[in-house]
């Protein structure tokens, strides 16, 4: 078997086409006409209020703590089992970042965890919908109002997923997605923000555009622009949404292939479950799952470094995921210590499986094999 990666980016086809066209408008920097489709098609698809393309999920994640005036003193609540930019965006305004545990059973964030780390100083809550299944947002979202808190949902994993019903990211004040080479739906490097209240828009705009008012002067509202507030560059590129346009016309494709391999993978995994070797994701049942990634959580580090290992040997590039945030070295420069023990579960003994588009159905079962091989031994 030839070595079968953990991710591949996949081409749909168009991306080069538009690309193309892109170039031939004449005008490749932001905010063009490619940037509109891929907005028009997010507003009209999900319902989201108003949207946003970003150059990353990092981006849109900065903005929304622009947006939520987060400064030095104001804490917020963020999963430690999470990427590096799910706090360091708040951080970079001062924020002092609080770390919550995941669940007992799934390394999204734990309500009660959230819950008994919220005080005066508290602002906002952050959540992860870890691997696009979404959060227990009943709990949350009664968390947040209960105690006058902003809501934002990472959705960095959760694109064409939902609660309820409801698609992610359009529950909270905020939502950011990646569209990062390693997600469902890519542009290289890519982001959306999704701004939920109305009283966020036009200021969202401003953030957007270096600080400036430019976005209503392109649309002839204002004869001159100028720097309005605090800002930044986090408009992508016309060529990144050309790229992105092409993407969101095959979404149904994409995510159909995408759910077909993860229940190939739960399927053919069922029955080692059942007999006690390790754990597979849970979907509750106000979730769906969009198929961004399968992992399966081993009994233990070892088992699950020595599985990594075995399936290397195997021409099989099987990965971990997040370090736990609240132990890494910028935040133990700070001195905090909490016990987040469900966090060091899931970032100790999980482990994610190759799924990518163009992956086969026999490659799919040579690695099933392959893990059964595993604990046959
Ligand atoms: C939960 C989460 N949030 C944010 C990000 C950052 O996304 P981006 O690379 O688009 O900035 C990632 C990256 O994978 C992520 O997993």
């Amino acid at each position: 078997m030839n070595p079968i990666p953990f991710n591949k980016p996949f081409f749909s086809g168009n991306e080069l086409k538009y690309i193309t066209e892109a170039i031939n408008y004449g005008k490749i920097s932001g905010n063009g006409v490619f940037t509109n489709k891929c907005h028009a098609f997010f507003e009209n698809k999900y319902g989201f209020g108003k949207c946003l393309l970003t150059a990353s999920c990092t981006d849109a994640l900065e903005m929304a703590a622009i947006l939520l005036d987060i400064k030095p003193g104001d804490e917020v609540i963020v999963p430690s089992y999470s990427f590096v930019s799910t706090a360091n965006a708040f951080a970079l305004r001062g924020a002092t970042i609080v770390f919550a545990d995941s669940t007992d059973v799934s390394p999204h964030v734990s309500p009660e965890s959230i819950e008994q780390v919220i005080t005066k100083n508290t602002k906002a809550i952050i959540i992860v919908h870890y691997g696009g299944i979404a959060c227990d947002m009943d709990k949350i979202m009664s968390i947040a109002n209960k105690n006058n808190l902003f809501l934002v949902e990472d959705c960095a994993h959760s694109i064409d997923s939902y609660w309820q019903g409801r698609p992610l990211g359009s529950l909270g004040d905020f939502g950011t997605f990646s569209f990062h080479e390693t997600k469902n739906i890519i542009s290289g490097e890519g982001g959306l923000l999704t701004i939920n209240r109305t009283e966020n828009i036009k200021r969202s705009e401003i953030i957007w555009e270096k600080g400036t008012n430019r976005a209503a002067f392109s649309r002839g509202e204002v004869d001159k622009y100028n720097w309005i507030d605090l800002g930044s560059s986090y408009l992508p590129s016309e060529v990144t949404a050309a790229f992105l346009f092409a993407q969101l016309e095959s979404i149904n494709k994409i995510q159909e292939k995408r759910i077909r391999i993860w229940n190939q993978y739960y399927s053919g995994l069922k029955l080692l479950e059942e007999k006690g070797y390790f754990k597979l994701p849970l979907i509750p049942d106000y979730a769906t799952n969009n198929g961004h990634l399968f992992y399966l959580l081993a009994d233990s580090l070892e088992t699950r470094n020595n599985l990594i290992q075995f399936l290397a040997k195997s021409n099989i590039n099987a990965v971990f995921h997040y370090l736990p945030l609240h132990q890494s070295p910028f935040i133990q420069k700070a001195g905090s210590s909490n016990e987040l023990t469900n966090v060091l579960k899931f970032s100790n003994q999980l482990i994610r499986l190759p799924l990518f588009f163009e992956i086969t159905d026999l490659q799919v079962d040579y690695i099933i094999q392959k893990i059964t091989d595993f604990y046959k031994k």
